[in-house]
């Protein structure tokens, strides 16, 4: 998506409470201190419509919506997320970091909650059809980072309240997932203190600039 745009497409991806909110952060704070044009953006959210879908999304029950259901709903909001923030700043020249993008459906729904790669990779090319630049894997022991994002008390722990040997099948599918894009996806050891993570993600990012 950036090409012509000039602009440049970050993802961050892996388990929850592997910190990618912090990296972001972290992550758009240097490159503005670099002099670009930097907008933060997640998903499953990042424009109003997709915000609304979010909340269906990440409430409630375990069992309140099938992955079938699920991967219409994220869909969705995508496109949504797609239309109206990342095409738009892509467009002006902006680096887009985004919390999450398509590998999150691929590995929860189409590896994880089921066997349903197939059907997200159809959707996906139907009607998103783009693939960032870049994409980090913040790889982390699902224990710890579990026990984190409970801890955080957000009230949007449908996926954490789905357990533990999810969580460890989530990330068995964030590694398959950078091997089989080994162009576009970087590994960043999570286990981490922050600032130490933050200077394995700045120093894979300015090598893309
Ligand atoms: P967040 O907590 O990282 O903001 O993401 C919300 C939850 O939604 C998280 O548990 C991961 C899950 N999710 C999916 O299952 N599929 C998706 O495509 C996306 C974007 C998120």
């Amino acid at each position: 998506m950036s090409g012509a745009a000039g602009g440049l497409f970050i993802s961050l991806e892996g388990i929850d409470g592997a910190g990618k909110s912090t990296q972001s952060r972290l992550l758009a704070a240097h490159l503005r201190g670099l002099g670009r044009d930097v907008i933060e953006t997640r998903e499953p959210g990042g424009a109003a419509g997709a915000e609304d879908i979010r909340k269906l999304l990440v409430e409630g029950d375990p069992d309140r919506w099938s992955p079938e259901t699920e991967i219409l709903l994220f869909s969705a909001a995508r496109r949504d997320h797609l239309e109206r923030t990342i095409a738009p700043a892509l467009a002006r020249g902006a680096v887009v970091i985004c919390d999450r993008f398509a590998d999150s459906t691929r590995v929860y729904q189409g590896a994880a909650r089921g066997d349903l790669r197939d059907l997200v990779d159809d959707i996906h090319a139907r009607v998103i059809g783009v693939e960032p630049d870049l994409t980090l894997i913040l790889d982390m022991e699902p224990a710890v980072a579990l026990a984190r994002g409970l801890a955080r008390q957000s009230g949007e722990d449908r996926f954490e309240d789905m357990g533990l040997p999810f969580q460890e099948r989530l990330r068995s599918g964030f590694q398959a997932l950078a091997r089989d894009f080994p162009d576009r996806c970087a590994m960043v050891d999570a286990n981490q203190a922050s600032e130490a993570i933050a200077q394995d993600i700045a120093r894979i990012v300015e090598a893309r600039l």
